[in-house]
């Protein structure tokens, strides 16, 4: 098939890969005309891994332009995949989205199928619909779709690929059919309804993952009170089928251009509809209290924070990414600097775009050996593999005094207090 895809960051251009690789030709559209010049340079603007590799050996059937109309005469589908950012007061910004609506609109000569993959609030699939059909001047037939995506940044391809289900909203039987031929090839589960059910799925399976972090980050406060270990509690529950291990590792929270925003955007969208979702506003205020409590360790083993030398290991929101977007490490760091330590800062990718939003004063160095180097304690930010594997005891040898503050609990403590670490991890 046909496929343009509008918006060409994690979400779009892992779609325009991956449709290419089934067979599709496919047409990514970015207005962002950097981007679009380093990508038809085969230059991936950000760290996914195996993007990169499936670029290049679909480029017979990816391209890549700055022009809407150029999307909309070549895509028979054609997917929205812009930003939804949060607004100061929490609620999603549909600009983007009704921009691209608008144009897409302006440019349509036959039947189009607008596919909104972003993730929105109820009715912005109607509203897409109303946008589209005031600027329709020539009247084309079109039929629009929700279609949330539900990968996760660092697994992206696979998740893509391999998908627990489906989510296709329409009212359309023609588009949903469309859509399910374009998905065929994944084998994958498929749920249709109606629009506004997929926009909700969407919002509330987030808040829900978000939920369940923040219940283990809850709990992480009354293993840390009593002592248990917060590791071996949520593996516990998690064998239960019902409630399942994923999601249940407590730390300084989460973090992403996704969780935060979605969490609150959902709130505000209850808020509109009448309804105080109190239990999402607790979640996203656990989620807040653990990077204080975090600090609160910090603050507990130095005593004085200026003047120390503290090293950190993982700057990025979560593992196998350089995405940087409301990173944990971003208040941490910055909470710290301002008390006068000075950072000592190693990530296996994300250093290059952390040196955009993190305070001039950080020390990037190469591995987590230097950042250990000298070091009064070090601090465990994002949970990467070859952090969860670092030698210990050459770490040993290289601090000034033997401090781990964990805040992804991925450090074996018992191996860390035998070879005479202070070991502090999130309840355990
Ligand atoms: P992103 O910022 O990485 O990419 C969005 C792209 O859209 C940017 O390259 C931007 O230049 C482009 N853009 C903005 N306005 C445009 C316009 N008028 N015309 C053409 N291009 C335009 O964002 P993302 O992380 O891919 O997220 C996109 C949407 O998908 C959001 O709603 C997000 O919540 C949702 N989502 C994201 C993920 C994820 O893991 N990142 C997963 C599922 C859903
Ligand atoms: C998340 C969802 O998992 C995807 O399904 C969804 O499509 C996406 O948001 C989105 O809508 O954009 P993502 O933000 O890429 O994906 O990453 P996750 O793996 O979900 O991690 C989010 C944050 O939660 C990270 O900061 C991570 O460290 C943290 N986390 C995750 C925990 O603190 N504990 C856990 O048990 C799991």
């Amino acid at each position: 098939m046909k496929v343009a895809i509008i918006g060409a960051g994690y979400v779009g251009l892992v779609t325009g890969a991956c449709f290419a690789s089934l067979g599709n030709d496919c047409l990514c559209v970015d207005n962002n005309e950097e981007k679009i010049a380093s990508l038809k340079d085969g230059i991936i603007p950000f760290y996914e891994p195996g993007l990169e590799e499936l670029i290049k050996e679909n480029k017979e059937r990816l391209s890549f332009t700055t022009s809407i109309k150029e999307g909309t005469d070549k895509g028979e589908i054609i997917f929205i995949c812009v930003p939804t950012p949060s607004l100061p007061n929490g609620d999603v910004d549909l600009t983007y989205i009704e921009k691209v609506s608008r144009e897409i609109a302006c440019n349509m000569e036959e039947y189009r199928i607008i596919v909104d993959k972003s993730t929105v609030p109820i009715e912005t699939g109607e509203k897409v619909a109303r946008t589209i059909s005031l600027n329709n001047i020539k009247k084309i037939e079109f039929d629009v779709v929700s279609n949330p995506e539900f990968l996760r940044e660092g697994s992206a391809i696979y998740d893509f690929m391999h998908p627990d289900r489906i989510v296709i909203g329409s009212s359309s039987k023609r588009a949903i059919e469309v859509m399910k031929m374009l998905y065929r090839p994944l084998n994958a589960k498929i749920i249709s309804t109606d629009i506004r059910s997929a926009e909700i799925i969407k919002h509330a399976a987030n808040s829900f993952l978000a939920c369940k972090i923040s219940f283990a980050n809850a709990l992480s406060v009354i293993c840390d009170a009593t002592g248990a270990d917060i590791n071996k509690v949520t593996e516990g529950m998690g064998l239960d089928k019902r409630i399942g291990k994923d999601f249940l590792n407590a730390g300084i929270g989460y973090g992403g251009s996704c969780f935060p925003k979605d969490v609150l955007g959902f709130i505000h969208i209850a808020e509109k509809y009448g309804y105080d979702f109190k239990l999402l506003k607790a979640v996203s205020e656990i989620n807040q209290e653990q990077k204080k409590r975090f600090l609160s360790k910090v603050r507990e083993v130095l005593w004085v924070i200026k003047e120390k030398r503290i090293g950190v290991l993982g700057l990025s929101f979560k593992p196998n990414t350089d995405d940087m977007r409301d990173a944990p490490s971003i208040e941490i760091i910055t909470t710290l600097i301002q008390e006068g330590a000075t950072i000592v800062a190693y990530d296996p990718k994300a250093s290059h775009k952390a040196k955009n939003v993190l305070s001039k004063e950080v020390i990037y160095v190469e591995s987590p050996y230097e950042a250990a180097e000298g070091a009064d304690c070090l601090l465990v930010l994002t949970e990467w593999e070859e952090i969860k594997n670092i030698d210990l005891e050459r770490i040993k040898g290289l601090m000034k005094y033997p401090i781990i503050i964990d805040g992804r609990n991925i450090i074996d403590k018992e191996r860390a207090r035998a070879l005479g670490f202070e070991y502090k991890g999130m309840g355990r």
